[in-house]
């Protein structure tokens, strides 16, 4: 029965980590079969092996997101890791206008891949508001992806509670909020700057939308890959990046053992990685 269940959980562990690149180690076995579970009692399937096959040969994906809505993390608050938040306002976010004017554009290309509910893109068009007015001449384009469809239906809405505004300075909450009881809900403007799409970075097809991208937030999602998907993400990074663009990792997260493609720079308050 042992033996049967880790079969089971290899099988399908190893589908998932095919499909969307996270791994699960056997130490999440209980975690990862109480969330299957759940799903294929929904669907009324009884046995691992036809939910198996559901996952593979659906070719719309439509089963595997399900999934993927159950089994993802997406913990995430405005302003995480301020001291990164920091680097990139004080010191990226002027080095790329620099870049730009020098090369006359006037555009800036902001990735946040693995957005979950919006937390993380919003706080950059909320910086770039606040630190950075002139810029609203410019075409600034903020983008999150993520695979988990609950979450990025939760970013489109922009309403919030206090949890995700933990960190967030008073005065961005009175500034960019409109409070509505428990809720607080996200100005107009700030929503505008931000769009929301689906998007797998495991599929070549999701990331190759990405292109001339000047910098890449992708926190707190690879600790969740194991070292071949990471590696597979990093290249697609390198390659949506300009020349001059920065890759962001979350404060626990580094590309050791993994690539050598990017440049590790250190910056005042935060370690950020950067194609030469
Ligand atoms: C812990 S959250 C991080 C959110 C935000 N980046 C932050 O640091 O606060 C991780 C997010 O990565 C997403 N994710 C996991 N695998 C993914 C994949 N293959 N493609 C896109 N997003 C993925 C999850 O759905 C989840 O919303």
């Amino acid at each position: 029965m042992e033996q049967q269940e880790q079969y089971d959980f290899e099988l399908l562990r190893d589908l998932i980590w095919e499909k969307s690149g996270m791994y699960f180690e056997s130490t999440k076995r209980q975690f990862f079969f109480r969330r299957l579970t759940a799903r294929m009692n929904l669907l009324g399937c009884q046995q691992i092996k036809d939910y198996y096959r559901l996952l593979r040969y659906d070719r719309s994906d439509a089963e595997l997101a399900e999934l993927l809505n159950l089994l993802t993390t997406t913990e995430t608050y405005f302003f995480r890791n301020a001291p990164q938040i920091r680097s990139f306002e004080e010191e990226i976010i002027p080095a790329l206008i620099k870049q730009k004017q020098a090369a006359g554009q006037a555009h800036l290309q902001i990735w946040s891949a693995g957005c979950s509910s919006g937390e993380e893109a919003y706080t950059i068009a909320m910086q770039l508001l606040e630190m950075y007015p002139s810029l609203d001449r410019w075409k600034i384009s903020i983008v999150g992806t993520d695979v988990n469809t609950q979450v990025l239906s939760k970013a489109r809405e922009g309403v919030y509670t206090s949890r995700s505004l933990r960190d967030t300075p008073d005065k961005y909450i009175q500034k960019y909020f409109t409070r509505d009881g428990e809720y607080y809900r996200l100005n107009d403007r700030v929503k505008k700057m931000v769009n929301f799409r689906y998007g797998n970075l495991m599929e070549q097809r999701d990331a190759s939308l990405f292109q001339n991208v000047d910098c890449i937030f992708c926190r707190n999602v690879l600790i969740y890959f194991n070292v071949d998907s990471c590696k597979k993400v990093i290249n697609i990074f390198y390659d949506s990046l300009m020349k001059g663009g920065y890759l962001l990792l979350g404060h626990s997260e580094s590309l050791y053992r993994i690539s050598q493609i990017f440049k590790l720079v250190k910056l005042q308050h935060s370690l950020v990685y950067y194609k030469e």
